[in-house]
C-alpha cells in the first residue's frame, strides 16, 4: 500500500507540475489573479507519513548549518533525511548523509480545535558542518515513504548575494499564496537570492494549529519546480504566541515566556540581530542586545536587526521597547532596522537623536505578504523628505556587497516601487 500511495503521489505531482499552476511558468499578472482553490489544490497532501510541509530554518552560521523539517499527518517510528553534495533522486542509498531525525512530536492542538481536528507530527533534522554556497539536494523519508528531491544552498561566505524580507502573511489566504508565488517567482529569476526573512504574524492566532497547518502546507508554494527551497529565518510576531511557533522552526525559547532572539550570520560581511517585541526590552534582552551590538559590530561591514513592532511606526503606536532600543542601535550604529505589523510600506530617512542625520539608522518593512494593507500616515516626518510610504502587498529585495546595500521593494505583481542605496560606514 506504501508504494502503491508513494507512486500515486508522484503520478499526481507530475500532473500538477504540468499545470499553468506552476509558480515560475506563471506570468506576473497571473500571478496577482491565481486561483487560490486550484493553488491549494497543487500542495502535497498532509497524509499518512508522506514527508510534506517541508521547510528549511536558518537560526545560527548559514553557510554551515541549517535545519530541515517536514510534517506527517501520523507519528510514524523512523524519520531519515537523506542529503548530500550530489543530486541521486529518490535513490536515497547513494546520498553521502543519512541522519535520523533529532527531535519528533506532536503539533500542540487546543481543546477546541482538538474536537474536531486532529493534530500532525513534526520532524526536525538540524545539519552541521556543512560547505558555503553550496548545493545540497535532500529527500525526507518517514516509515518508507520518500519525499521528492529538493535543494537548497547554503549562504556565500564573502561574495555577493540577495536576501528577501518580508513579514505579516496570517490573513488574506490568497494574498498569502500569491505572494508565496512572487517570492518563488523571484528566487527562479535571481538564484542569489539566498532566503526569506520573516518579519512574525505569520498567522492569525498562535495557538490555532489549524491556521498554521494552513500557513505550513501554502508554504510549499514558495518551493521551485527544480526543487529548490528557499530558507526562512524566523521572527515571533505578536500573533505568533504559545508553544507552536517553536514546534514549527525547531527553536529554543529564551524564556518561560516562549520568547526568541538570536543572531543570524549571513557570510562574512551581513549579521542580522533578530529580537522579540512580545517581550520585555529590559532585563534579559537588552543584556543579549547589548553583548551582541558591542561584539559583531566592530567585525561586520552590515549590520542589521530585525523585530516585529515598528519603533518608527507608519500606522500605530512605536513598540513598548522603542526606548531601550532605538538608543543602542545608534549607539552601536546599526545599518538598517527591519520591521513588520503596521502592513504598509514603509523607508524612514536615517535617524539619530530623534532628527533626520545621514549617519543615522532606517527603518524598514512594516508586513505584506498576505495580510490586508492599511492607510499609513504619510505626514510623519520621518516618511518625508527622502523616506518613502505606501501600500500593498510586497516583499523587500536586499541585495549586499562590500561596498553597497540595495534595497528594493517588490509588488505582487513584480514591479519595483522603491528603491534605495545604503553605503558601508566608515571603520
Ligand atoms: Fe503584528
Amino acid at each position: 500500500m506504501k508504494i502503491l500511495n508513494t507512486a500515486l503521489g508522484i503520478a499526481a505531482y507530475c500532473m500538477l507540475s504540468m499545470t499553468n499552476l506552476s509558480a515560475t511558468s506563471m506570468t506576473d499578472d497571473e500571478i496577482t489573479k491565481a486561483d487560490y482553490k486550484k493553488l491549494i489544490k497543487m500542495l502535497t497532501p498532509l497524509a499518512g507519513s508522506t514527508p510534506a510541509q517541508w521547510r528549511v530554518v536558518w537560526s545560527g552560521d548559514t553557510t554551515t548549518t541549517a535545519t530541515v523539517s517536514w510534517s506527517t499527518a501520523v507519528s510514524g517510528k523512523k524519520h531519515t533525511l537523506h542529503y548530500g553534495t550530489k543530486p541521486f533522486g529518490t535513490d536515497v542509498a547513494k546520498y553521502e548523509n543519512h541522519l535520523e531525525c533529532k527531535k519528533s512530536g506532536a503539533y500542540s492542538i487546543n481543546a477546541k480545535e482538538a474536537e474536531t481536528t486532529k493534530t500532525a507530527f513534526y520532524h526536525h533534522v538540524p545539519m552541521t558542518g556543512l560547505m558555503p554556497n553550496t548545493k545540497y539536494y535532500f529527500v525526507m523519508e518517514s516509515d518508507g515513504e520518500f519525499s521528492r528531491q529538493l535543494y537548497f544552498k547554503t549562504c556565500p561566505k564573502a561574495e555577493n548575494f540577495k536576501l528577501l524580507v518580508g513579514g505579516d502573511s496570517r490573513s488574506g489566504l490568497a494574498s498569502r499564496c500569491r505572494m508565496n508565488l512572487r517570492l518563488a517567482k523571484e528566487l527562479k529569476e535571481k538564484p542569489e537570492i539566498v532566503a526569506l526573512n520573516h518579519g512574525g504574524d505569520y498567522i492569525g492566532s498562535g495557538h490555532s494549529w489549524r491556521q498554521w497547518r494552513q500557513w505550513l502546507s501554502h508554504h510549499e508554494l514558495t518551493t521551485l519546480e527544480d526543487g529548490r527551497v528557499l530558507p526562512i529565518i524566523p521572527t515571533r510576531g505578536n500573533h505568533d504566541g504559545g508553544p507552536i511557533f517553536f514546534e514549527v522552526f525547531n527553536l529554543d525559547k529564551m524564556t518561560d515566556k516562549h520568547s526568541f532572539w538570536h543572531t543570524i550570520s549571513l557570510g562574512e560581511d551581513v549579521q542580522i540581530i533578530t529580537l522579540d517585541t512580545n517581550y520585555s526590552a529590559k532585563g534579559p534582552q537588552e543584556k543579549w542586545l547589548t553583548k551582541q551590538l558591542s561584539t559583531i559590530r566592530p567585525k561586520t561591514t552590515w549590520l542589521l536587526t530585525n523585530y516585529h513592532r515598528p519603533l518608527y511606526p507608519a500606522v500605530k503606536s512605536p513598540a513598548g521597547q522603542t526606548a531601550v532600543f532605538v538608543p543602542l542601535f545608534e549607539k552601536y550604529n546599526v545599518d538598517l532596522a527591519l520591521e513588520s505589523d503596521g502592513h504598509c510600506i514603509k523607508r524612514t530617512v536615517p535617524i539619530r537623536d530623534g532628527k533626520k542625520d545621514a549617519s543615522g539608522v532606517v527603518y524598514i518593512g512594516e508586513g505584506g505578504l498576505g495580510v490586508g494593507q492599511y492607510r499609513p500616515k504619510e505626514d510623519l516626518w520621518y516618511l518625508k523628505n527622502g523616506g518613502y510610504v505606501s501600500r500593498g502587498h510586497h516583499v523587500m529585495q536586499l541585495s549586499f556587497s562590500k561596498d553597497a546595500l540595495n534595497i528594493e521593494t517588490i509588488l505582487m505583481n513584480g514591479k519595483v516601487t522603491d528603491t534605495h542605496t545604503l553605503k558601508p560606514r566608515a571603520k
